[in-house]
């Protein structure tokens, strides 16, 4: 008995309004068909069974880091018509899994049990009591409690409206069950579509029962139709993703304020304040600080660095006891070592700053090795580029670079260096020595003004 896994991603997907497939759509910044090929990859190592249509051809080149066999769902007739575009690659004697593209928070585990009682009891169906059901398909069970038949919200009479219990999509049971009642589907309904749910009616006139698992944690099954439903899918996995953080030592200063859109690792005692994004890998040592409103993107933060408000921070690597910010723009390629300080409106890029250094004010470094001890004054810039290619600048252990200096490059200050505030140095400074290159003081004694001629537009005009 093999087990195949079905995930129908074909829908059209009208109700999101969008030229782009519907489960190309992202939660956390990965497409949400990602979310749930993933989560059956922990299942089985087949390949699974991704049912698509013509328009999502793109999609192939986004997801061939997974184990995917293509289904073409040449027309969009329903999810039964979806499921029968696989049986040529279901054997009799296997078990399948029927999940949805569009529930990106499905658990592995939870469909690893679905997997389970499928194959003990041959089908079973994973149910979920919502208070607001309405767009489920809803659950109709006989006085003895069994399952009779599922009905799509468009479909339900009257009588059944009430009904809480709903159908999340997912189904575990025997191929040789699909083979033989998908052929009989009719799209006689509301839609015109033949419904994988009139399976349950064909089951239970033969007289096959079906077992039911009822999630506890509704989140997982909420079904994206619409930009509502995606909205409210993304805060929910971001809810889920603060609340491991907070359990694994974490403080977050409001766990609804935070957005990880890849993978966070954080030690013990970090503290998070409002607003922020980790984009991509993003690692941070025992009790850091992260301070309002940064994004930070595929970055490493050591121990007990502070980072202040509004700072941009992309690849980069940052070592214990640094400060960085507020308003600092940190580019790939940065390196900083221990206790380096980078201030406000200070942008790096392609550079190592030395341990004990500084860049505390409104400074351009780009493509500079800094040693340690370095003091960079506030308006510092590096000229890196002239214009056809990139040169460095090296700026050696306890160099001083005085404020308004532009640094051409290639260049470089010597150890113990002093250049003086506002220079323009083009030439390399040798160690213990000072080089100012301010232009000559001029002074002119009781300078008078020139003065506006006032009131002589005015004067023509009365003329
Ligand atoms: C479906 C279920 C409903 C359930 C709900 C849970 C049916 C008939 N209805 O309704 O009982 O409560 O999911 O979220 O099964 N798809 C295809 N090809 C098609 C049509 C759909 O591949 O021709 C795919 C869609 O891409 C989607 C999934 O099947 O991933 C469900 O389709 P959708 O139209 O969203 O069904 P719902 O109305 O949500
Ligand atoms: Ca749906």
């Amino acid at each position: 008995m093999a087990l195949k896994i079905i995930v129908l991603a074909a829908g059209s997907g009208r109700r999101m309004k969008s030229s782009k497939p519907k489960v190309m759509h992202e939660i956390a910044g990965t497409p949400m068909i990602s979310h749930v090929l993933k989560a059956v990859s922990l299942l089985s190592s087949e390949k699974a069974l991704l049912v698509y249509n013509e328009s999502q051809k793109t999609m192939q080149n986004f997801l061939d880091e997974f184990n995917v066999e293509w289904v073409l769902q040449k027309e969009q007739l329903g999810t039964g018509h979806a499921v029968m575009q696989t049986l040529p690659f279901l054997n009799d004697e296997d078990i399948v899994l029927i999940t949805f593209g569009d529930i990106p928070l499905i658990r592995s585990e939870t469909l690893k049990s679905i997997v389970r009682s499928g194959e003990k009891d041959g089908f079973c169906i994973l149910s979920v009591v919502l208070d607001e059901p309405q767009g489920y398909g809803r659950l109709v069970r006989d006085s003895d409690g069994f399952l009779r038949e599922i009905i799509e919200s468009s479909d339900l009479r009257p009588s059944s409206r009430n009904l809480r219990e709903c159908n999340t999509g997912i189904f575990s049971l025997k191929a040789s069950y699909l083979k033989k009642w998908l052929p009989k589907l009719s799209n006689d309904n509301a839609q015109g579509e033949f419904y994988l749910t009139d399976c349950i009616a064909m089951a239970v006139d033969e007289g096959v029962k079906i077992a039911t698992e009822s999630i506890v944690d509704v989140n997982e099954v909420l079904g994206v139709n619409t930009r509502v439903d995606l909205a409210k899918v993304e805060r929910t996995y971001q809810q889920r993703v603060a609340a491991d953080l907070m359990e694994s030592g974490v403080t977050l200063l409001d766990p609804n304020r935070i957005d990880v859109r890849g993978r966070l690792m954080c030690g013990k005692d970090v503290i998070i304040d409002i607003n922020n994004v980790f984009i991509g890998d993003v690692s941070i040592d025992n009790d850091a600080y992260i301070g309002a409103n940064n994004v930070i993107v595929n970055t490493h933060i050591g121990k007990n660095v502070t980072i202040k408000e509004n700072c941009v921070l992309d690849s980069v690597q940052i070592q214990s006891d640094c400060k960085i910010g507020p308003f600092s723009r940190l580019r790939p390629g940065t390196k900083l070592e221990k206790k380096a300080v980078v201030g406000n409106f200070v942008e790096i890029k392609e550079s190592s700053v030395g341990p004990n250094s500084k860049i505390s004010h409104l400074s351009y470094i780009g493509d500079a090795e800094l040693g340690e001890e370095v003091n960079v004054g506030a308006g510092t810039i590096t000229c890196n580029y002239d214009g056809a290619r990139k040169h460095r600048t090296v700026l050696k252990d306890r160099a001083f670079i005085g404020s308004n200096s532009e640094l051409v490059a290639p260049v470089e200050v010597g150890v113990n260096a002093t250049v003086g505030a506002g220079s323009t140095i083009t030439k390399n400074v040798n160690d213990n020595e000072l080089v100012t290159t301010r232009s000559k003081r001029k002074l002119v004694p009781d300078w008078k003004r020139p003065k506006k001629q006032l009131g002589f537009k005015q004067n023509k005009k009365k003329q």
